[in-house]
């Protein structure tokens, strides 16, 4: 795994002293979704440029720095804007962030994204709870020598997305009123939006909705024991499911307008999971 030691005590040490000692839960906001964090009780934040060798955001709709705050009494540490493939970083920037969270004390990661719909029955604005996930990235984040302070070179992807935590989210979202769909997210690299044609493979496949995140992230996560719970947002319909080209700009309106739904379940989450 491409993650050098050295790197990773340098950030931690950077976060510990400039940030937080200490969280229990890791949030990964998708594009768009940047709003929850700047709701978080007793709030700081550090810009990804001052934390040595994370990588800066490039992507329009992610701010590009790690947030601490107060959930239900939990110490939370949040990812405003991720990294992806497709702007060209490798997994050690994808996932620094994830290791010095794990480093921090965290348990819990919560993930989010902004996806687009491939079940015929979604439509653009609806809140997906992940159930699980297919990895056509075609690649995998832990492909390297294997590191054994981070977990085992097999690593099991049995309970990737939580039952747990998927029961208290659904449990979460029904006191809410807030409707939530379930489903599989296929994950690709990006950055050209899916052919009509893939789209339809992708359904037979068995998948939900697409993006060009959160894989990575998640099977590190699940490598290094965290409980993971995952969220998209259905941005649009995807390509050949409906007539309106798909355009960056659009997609993050349509996820922006949902900001404040999937903050209140990561909230409500946040204040349902049990302290270690
Ligand atoms: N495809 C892939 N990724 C996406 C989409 C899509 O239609 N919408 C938002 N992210």
């Amino acid at each position: 795994m491409g993650l050098r030691k050295d790197n990773v005590t340098e950030a931690v040490t950077a976060v510990r002293e400039r940030l937080c000692a200490a969280a229990e839960i890791g949030v990964v906001l998708g594009s768009g979704l940047g709003a929850f964090a700047d709701g978080l009780d007793e709030r700081a934040a550090l810009p990804y440029f001052e934390i040595p060798h994370f990588a800066p955001s490039s992507v329009a709709g992610h701010a590009g720095r790690l947030v601490t705050g107060i959930v239900g009494g939990k110490q939370l540490i949040v990812q405003q804007g991720r990294h992806h493939l497709y702007e060209g970083h490798g997994f050690e920037q994808i996932l620094l962030p994830i290791r010095v969270m794990y480093e921090l004390g965290v348990k819990t990661l919560i993930v989010t994204n902004a996806a687009g719909g491939v079940n015929a029955d979604f439509g653009a604005g609806d809140l997906m709870l992940i159930t699980n996930h297919i990895n056509l990235m075609g690649t995998n984040p832990l492909i390297g020598l294997n590191d054994d302070t981070g977990g085992p070179r097999f690593p099991d992807m049995l309970d990737a997305y939580d039952s747990g935590l998927r029961r208290l989210a659904l449990e979460a979202a029904g006191v809410l009123g807030v409707e939530l769909k379930q489903g599989v997210y296929l994950a690709v690299t990006g950055p050209s939006y899916e052919t009509a044609a893939e789209v339809l493979a992708f359904r037979a496949l068995g998948a939900d909705a697409v993006g060009m995140s959160t894989v990575p992230e998640v099977i590190y996560s699940r490598y290094l024991g965290l409980r993971t719970l995952g969220f998209s947002v259905i941005a649009n319909m995807a390509v050949g499911l409906s007539n309106q080209p798909l355009s960056h700009d659009e997609v993050i309106r349509t996820v922006a307008a949902q900001g404040e739904r999937i903050a209140k379940l990561i909230r409500a989450v946040a204040s349902r999971l049990d302290s270690p």
